[in-house]
């Protein structure tokens, strides 16, 4: 009987658990920290640092966008890949663990895309070097900026 109770006990105990570790999965990789921003998108809620972090990232892409326009200008797909290669997995590598439990899974899902689709242009310009193409490879990547933005933006924590 004794024995019966502390093996009972024991399921509880392992239960209540993976509810704990199946909920703290939910929030980090699922959800992230966010909540209704009053233009209606969803705000991602960060440290002061942590949005400088992402916002830095931005404006590497405004940068990278304005190297590959150029370089595409004058036909030279060397430098275009070289600029699209900057945008692509390597730039998305260093973002602090912290952080990236923070981030809804959409958002990790489209960021990674876009930063994939960089890579997958530089490799397309460099093999058929043609700014056509590049062109409009580089006009649907944009779109994934342009989704994104419709549907998030960040905030920085209450109290900071
Ligand atoms: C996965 C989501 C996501 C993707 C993809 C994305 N952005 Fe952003 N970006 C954001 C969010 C969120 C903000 C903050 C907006 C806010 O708070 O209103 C932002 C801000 C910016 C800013 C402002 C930077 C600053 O210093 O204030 C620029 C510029 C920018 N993004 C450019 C781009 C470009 C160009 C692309 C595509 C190549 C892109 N972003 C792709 C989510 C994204």
């Amino acid at each position: 009987m004794k024995e019966q109770l502390r093996n009972r006990l024991q399921l509880t105990i392992i239960a209540v658990l993976l509810i704990v570790i199946a909920a703290m999965a939910y929030k980090f990789i699922i959800a992230g920290s966010v909540e209704k921003a009053a233009d209606g998108r969803v705000a991602i809620v960060l440290e002061p640092g942590e949005r400088a972090f992402v916002l830095t990232e931005m404006r590497a892409f405004v940068a990278g966008l304005q190297q590959m326009t150029a370089a595409l200008a004058r036909d030279d797909m060397k430098a275009t890949a070289a600029a699209a290669h900057q945008m692509g997995m390597a730039a998305a590598h260093s973002a602090p663990a912290a952080m990236v439990g923070k981030l809804p899974l959409e958002f990790k899902t489209l960021g990674f895309a876009t930063h994939r689709d960089f890579d997958a242009i530089a490799l397309d310009a460099q093999s058929l070097g043609d700014p056509k193409h590049t062109l409009a490879q580089l006009a649907a990547t944009l779109q994934k900026c342009v989704a994104c933005h419709n549907t998030y933006q960040f905030k920085v924590s209450a109290g900071q």
